[in-house]
C-alpha cells in the first residue's frame, strides 16, 4: 500500500484509554495530526506509587467526553466531518479500555460512523508515520513501553513478525520498579533518565541477560533483582548508595541489551530502516545510543517526539487509517481485550 494517499482524505476520530491517559485525536490520512488531546492521570497515581486500575477507570469516565469534544474543537471539525471512529481495544487495563470502547461504540451508533478497533502496540509503532511521511514498511521496530517489550519486523501496514519479546518484566516496568527501590518514586522512567545524567554508567557491573533459545528475547527481572541485591548488600555493609550511579548503571544495562538485540536483528533481516516506539523510547540514553549505532551501520533511524512515544490517540488514528483502508470494520460487539496479541484481528 502506498503512503501518498493524501488525495483520499480520510479523517479519523481516535480514542485511547488503555492505561492512565485519556486521549482523543483527529488524524487525516494516517499522518496529519489535526488535534491530539491528552489528559494525563499521572499526578493522581503518583500518590499511590503506580497506576490504580479502579481510579484509572473512574477518571477516564469523568474526562472522556470533554477530551473527545476538545479534540474535535481543536481540529475545527464536527463528527459529520469524520470518516470513522477508532479506539484502542487492547491490550491494557480492562476497566480503562472499556471506557474508550464504550464511548467509541456510542459515537459510532449515534452518528453512523464506521468503528475501527486498534491494537495499542500497533498504535505505538504507527506513531512513527506521523513525523516521517516517507517511512514505509518494511522496517524493524523496537517497542518498549510500561507493559511491553517487543522487537518486531513490520512487513507491511498492520502486518508484523515478532522477532523477540520479554520473557518477564517489560523495560518500562523494570525502570519503574528500580526507580521505586532507589527512592525516586513513580513514574520511574523519566526520573531515572534525569538522575542518570549525574551518575557514572560504569560504576556497577549489572548483568546483561541473554535468553538461551531466542537471541532476540529480553529478560529484565534478573537485572531488577541484581539492583535490589546490590542495594541490600550496601545496606548490610553500611555503604552509602549513590542513587545517580545505580540509576545510570541500571539504565546502561537496559540500553546495552536493547541496542545489541536491535542491531543484530537489523543485520540479520538485512533491513536499513529502524524505528522505536513506546514510553521508554523517549529515554535520552537509548535514543542517543541507537542514533549512534544506526549511523555507524548506515541505517535510517526513526524516533517519535516524546509526546508521541507516551500513550496518545494520534498514534491510534495513524494505525486506524491503514486498518480502515484495508476494510477493517468492527461491530457493536467490539469488546475490550486486556491481553490482545499483536497481529490478532
Ligand atoms: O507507552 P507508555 O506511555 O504506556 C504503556 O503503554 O505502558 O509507557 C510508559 C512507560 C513507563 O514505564 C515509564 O516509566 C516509561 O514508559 N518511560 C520511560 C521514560 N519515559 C517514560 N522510561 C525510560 N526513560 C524515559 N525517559
Ligand atoms: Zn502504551
Amino acid at each position: 500500500m502506498d503512503n501518498t494517499c493524501g488525495q483520499d482524505n480520510i479523517t479519523i476520530l481516535a480514542i485511547e484509554s488503555s492505561c492512565d491517559e485519556t486521549a482523543a485525536a483527529v488524524v487525516r490520512n494516517g499522518r496529519e495530526v489535526l488535534s491530539n488531546i491528552i489528559s494525563s492521570q499521572i499526578d493522581l497515581h503518583t500518590l499511590y506509587g503506580g497506576v490504580v486500575p479502579e481510579i484509572a477507570s473512574r477518571k477516564h469516565i469523568e474526562r472522556i467526553d470533554q477530551v473527545i469534544g476538545e479534540a474535535l474543537k481543536t481540529a475545527g471539525m464536527a463528527l459529520h466531518d469524520m470518516d470513522a471512529v477508532a479506539v484502542t481495544y487492547g491490550p491494557g487495563l480492562v476497566g480503562a479500555l472499556l471506557v474508550g470502547v464504550s464511548a467509541a461504540k456510542a459515537i459510532s451508533f449515534a452518528s453512523g460512523l464506521p468503528l475501527v478497533g486498534v491494537h495499542h502496540i500497533e498504535g505505538h509503532i504507527s506513531a512513527n508515520y506521523i513525523e516521517n511521511r516517507e517511512l514505509e514498511p518494511p522496517f524493524v521496530c523496537l517497542v518498549v513501553s510500561g507493559g511491553h517489550s517487543h522487537l518486531v519486523k513490520v512487513t507491511d501496514y498492520g502486518e508484523y513478525e515478532i522477532l523477540g519479546r520479554t520473557r518477564d518484566d517489560a523495560a518500562g516496568e523494570a525502570f519503574d520498579k528500580v526507580a521505586r527501590a532507589i527512592g525516586l518514586g513513580y513514574p520511574g522512567g523519566p526520573k531515572i533518565d534525569q538522575v542518570s545524567k549525574e551518575g557514572n554508567p560504569d560504576a556497577i557491573p549489572f548483568p546483561r541477560a541473554r535468553v538461551a533459545d531466542n537471541v532476540y528475547d529480553f529478560s529484565f527481572s534478573g537485572l531488577k533483582s541484581a539492583v535490589l541485591n546490590y542495594l541490600n548488600s550496601c545496606e548490610m555493609k553500611g555503604i552509602k548508595v549513590c542513587q545517580a550511579d545505580v540509576a545510570a548503571s541500571f539504565q546502561k544495562a537496559v540500553v546495552d541489551v536493547l541496542a545489541e538485540h536491535s542491531m543484530q536483528a537489523l543485520a540479520e533481516c538485512g533491513i536499513k530502516k529502524f524505528a522505536i516506539a513506546g514510553g521508554v523510547a523517549s529515554n535520552s540514553a537509548l535514543r542517543q545510543r541507537l542514533a549512534g549505532e544506526c549511523e555507524k551501520c548506515g541505517v535510517a533511524f526513526y524516533r517519535p517526539s516524546p509526546i508521541l512515544c507516551t500513550d496518545n490517540a494520534a498514534m491510534i488514528g495513524a494505525a486506524a487509517y491503514y486498518e480502515y483502508r484495508k476494510g477493517v470494520r468492527h461491530g457493536y460487539d467490539l469488546n475490550a481485550v486486556p491481553n490482545l496479541k499483536l497481529g490478532a484481528k
